[in-house]
């Protein structure tokens, strides 16, 4: 196991009706916030007037950025960050996903910024402050809710990047599972995907000896493989919702990262495909992963796959090969199961573009850590994925 520093101050309030918590958790912070959401789900299902009666019992003044999307624009953000100007608005409020909490973190991060938030992406510039951030979640997927990370679009150069600072960790994220009831069956599904392999960049690492944080990461899998197909089958059942919710922020809140040196490859190649044809991340994901996993199974990498097949998947066997290749079966199968493309040419990807994604994807030489990609294996995963 690797040295580590662990750091994460994002106050968790978790539970059924817990969004009534709202009020008491902004005032320390604020009374002018601006309130960013997506693109209508939470007035839809009744979230976003809950939320506005808080405010306003609360004595709490607020502004609107709505319409954020997903794969959240860099429009919305410059937008934002003009309201919270303009109005003098200290702390900013997302309710919704992970697009609307990212659109949020660079929208706190960016209005102490002269210049265009972009510059973050690009390295230009360096996150140095935001603006309090809180959060109501809707939607378990990203982890976004209490790590510092945050992915935005750029619709002028087709990109899509992420930074991350430990001042885009929101202050508080209210986490009610009754919220996410309302979310549709195929973006649950994505929700899930996007845990998974969350949690798969961790687990296939670089280095060994990290025994603790994989048995977790094995149990955060195993609650997704077991709580993924109740949710979809039962979009009110709360103990699933409940459960994917935690796992969501879990796998992506640091603590499988500690002590380890984590891929990310799978995420970096998504990424590309959802900048240029804007898909659901998850969708993305589902797709790539068992073609990441394939190509990436050798002589090396086989002890940890046969490791996942028998701990996760519980296959058993006595041949190595045998039992990997089992557990990447069972992967490819689970997603597709829970309704989800297997083929990017299902979700509408022409196989012209492989090679700009493939080219997009490896900026410096290579791509991940566990296996280490050149933009070549990059485009076989991207054409065997097609
Ligand atoms: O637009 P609204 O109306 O909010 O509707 C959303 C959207 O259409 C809907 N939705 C959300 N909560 C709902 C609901 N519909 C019904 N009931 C509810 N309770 O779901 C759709 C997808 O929402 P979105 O926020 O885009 O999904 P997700 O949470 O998966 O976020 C995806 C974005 O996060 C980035 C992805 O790349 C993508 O841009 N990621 C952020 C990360 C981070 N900050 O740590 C890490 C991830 O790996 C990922 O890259
Ligand atoms: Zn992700």
């Amino acid at each position: 196991m690797l040295d580590f520093v662990f750091h994460n101050p994002t106050k968790i309030i978790f539970g059924k009706g817990k969004i009534s918590k709202l009020g008491e958790e902004i005032v320390p912070y604020s009374r002018r916030i601006l309130l960013v959401y997506g693109e209508g789900s939470i007035k839809r299902n009744g979230i976003y007037y809950q939320v506005v009666d808080i405010l306003k019992e609360s004595g709490i003044e607020y502004k609107e950025l709505s319409g954020v999307k997903p794969n959240p624009r860099l429009d919305s953000v410059r937008e934002g960050i003009k309201l919270c100007r303009e109005h003098s608005l200290d702390m900013v409020l997302a309710v919704g996903g992970g697009s609307v909490i990212d659109c949020a973190k660079i929208i706190a991060a960016g209005f102490f910024y002269d210049g265009d938030p972009w510059d973050f992406f690009t390295r230009k510039a360096k996150i140095e402050k935001a603006l309090p951030i809180g959060a109501v979640l809707t939607l378990a997927a990203t982890g976004s809710e209490m790590n510092g990370n945050a992915v935005i679009s750029n619709d002028e150069t087709k990109a899509k990047k992420g930074v991350g600072s430990s001042h885009l960790l929101p202050k508080f994220s209210i986490l009610d599972p009754l919220l996410t009831c309302t979310v549709p069956p195929l973006q649950t599904a994505a929700g899930v995907a996007d845990i998974m392999s969350h949690v798969f960049e961790q687990y296939f690492s670089a280095n060994e000896g990290a025994y603790l944080q994989d048995r977790i990461a094995e149990s955060v899998l195993k609650t997704c493989i077991h709580y993924a197909p109740i949710a979809l089958k039962e979009p009110e059942n709360y103990e699933a919702r409940a459960n994917l919710m935690w796992a969501s922020t879990i796998a992506l809140n640091g603590i499988l990262s500690t002590g380890k040196l984590t891929d990310w490859a799978t995420h970096m190649i998504e990424h590309e495909v959802s900048a240029l044809y804007d898909i659901a991340h998850g969708v993305g994901l589902a797709i790539l992963i068992p073609y990441w996993m394939e190509y990436v199974l050798d002589e090396q990498t086989v002890g940890k796959f046969a490791a996942y097949a028998i701990n996760v998947w519980g296959v058993t066997g006595n041949n190595e090969w045998e039992m990997a290749k089992e557990g990447i079966g069972k992967t490819r199968a689970f997603f597709k199961a829970l309704g989800l493309p297997s083929r990017l040419n299902e979700v509408g990807i022409q196989r012209e573009d492989l090679e700009i994604m493939a080219e997009k994807a490896v900026t410096d030489e290579e791509l991940g850590r566990f296996k280490k990609l050149n933009r070549q294996d990059v485009l076989s995963i991207l054409k065997n994925a097609f």
